[in-house]
């Protein structure tokens, strides 16, 4: 966890923080002022649906996420409050749920099962009782990754109030299960990685077939991300991310056989499609092509990055955006607006959709002082389409989960 000592990124939460932490003491009631805690959401900028491929993803989180105030118990009682959600969710620590509640307050207690069941494997069962109220500025549904922040950020939270000290990977760890094994998510592994591992003024490159990890460089004195919202959420999309799941897993059952060795599909030889393409249905082997394509790309991204080629990097993000939309087919029409319209204007140098797809948000790359001739590009374009205008914002990284001292 990093501690609040870079003053100018707080100051952007300081307000909002403050009016949580008298949220806080509304809902909870006299015992101390709560400690405030921040955990960020992602965009990844490339490897589109890689993560439960194997493949490598490119994922940097953006100062807007998760808020948390939270205090001890004297008690073993744990107490979970959301300014967003209904239903204030209390349990025990010495006789925690095994199933699910179907809430929102599955999220954190998963991760405190997880945290639980950790601590206790060393010995640690004295664990006291704690309080923490949710809230925070980062839109649901959005493909902004809402759920890892608030499993990383609960995370966060249990370490900082036990004293644990533990490493970021662990709570890393500690959300993924929660998500994967409590909460019965098929996510890959992209965004608990992205919210825990971030670094301000770096990407993440995570290859997801090892989990092997490092930080790499984007020069935001010179470029911004921005971050625009269609406005379309994708709940009732989530059947549809599940099946594209299932479609690359019927590929890679197919395609395994014709490549030695391999354990994803991210290891099929593209070569390999091309020969037995026609032994797959149509929809699987399009799936493959995204896949096995958006690999390449991704690496291709990788050494432009390190080349210091910003246009080279945006240009394989708007490549990856076509592939989405015509192999993968996860875009939509108002997605397909704002990249089209993003890529027009001078200084942009690139963009894609982010996140699982089907709405959602767009990411855009670009030169700093592009950022105005952006919105009025956006916001053209989309009222003459759809009536409305797209919520646009800039972001410059994120300084990661922490604690945060006003
Ligand atoms: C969702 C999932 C991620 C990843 C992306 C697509 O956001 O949660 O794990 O699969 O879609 O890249």
């Amino acid at each position: 966890m990093v501690s609040a000592s870079a003053p100018l990124d707080e100051e952007r939460h300081a307000a909002a923080l403050e009016g949580h932490a008298r949220a806080f003491e509304t809902s909870f009631r006299a015992g101390g002022p709560p400690r405030l805690f921040f955990a960020p959401g992602r965009v990844n900028l490339m490897g589109a649906h890689l993560d439960y491929n194997g493949g490598p993803v490119m994922p940097t989180a953006i100062d807007r996420g998760t808020f948390l105030a939270a205090r001890p118990r004297a008690d073993r009682r744990v107490v979970f409050a959301s300014l967003r959600e209904a239903g204030r969710q209390a349990f025990s620590l010495d006789e925690l749920p095994d199933e699910r509640t179907g809430s929102w307050a599955d999220y954190p207690l998963g991760v405190l099962r997880s945290t639980l069941a950790r601590q206790r494997a060393v010995g640690r069962d004295d664990l006291g009782g704690v309080e923490i109220l949710f809230g925070g500025n980062l839109p649901v549904g959005a493909g902004l990754s809402s759920s890892a922040s608030i499993c990383v950020g609960t995370a966060t939270v249990l370490d900082a109030l036990w004293e644990l000290e533990e490493a970021p990977l662990e709570r890393v760890a500690s959300a993924l299960e929660a998500e994967r094994e409590f909460v019965g998510v098929q996510c890959g592994i992209m965004d608990p990685y992205a919210v825990g591992l971030a670094r301000p003024g770096h990407i993440l490159w995570l290859d997801c077939k090892d989990r092997s990890w490092e930080h790499l460089p984007l020069d935001f004195s010179h470029l911004s991300l921005a971050v625009a919202d269609t406005g379309v959420r994708r709940e009732l999309a989530e059947g549809a991310f599940n099946e594209r799941v299932a479609e690359c897993g019927r590929a890679f059952e197919q395609l395994a056989a014709h490549a030695l060795g391999a354990t994803c599909l991210r290891d099929v030889p593209p070569a390999v499609l091309e020969e037995h393409r026609g032994s797959l249905a149509p929809n699987v082997a399009m799936r493959a092509e995204h896949v096995l394509r958006e690999v390449e790309r991704t690496f291709e991204a990788r050494a432009a990055l390190l080349a210091g080629d910003a246009a080279g990097f945006g240009g394989a993000m708007t490549e990856a955006h076509a592939s989405l939309r015509d192999s993968f087919e996860v875009s939509c029409a108002e997605l397909d607006r704002l990249v089209e319209d993003a890529t027009s204007v001078p200084g942009v140098l690139g963009s894609r959709l982010t996140g699982a797809g089907f709405g959602g948000c767009s990411v855009i790359l670009l030169e700093r002082g592009a950022e105005e001739d952006l919105r009025a590009a956006l916001d053209a374009g989309f009222r003459r389409a759809f009536g409305r205008t797209p919520k646009l914002e800039v972001f410059h990284g994120d300084l990661g989960p922490r604690e945060v001292v006003l």
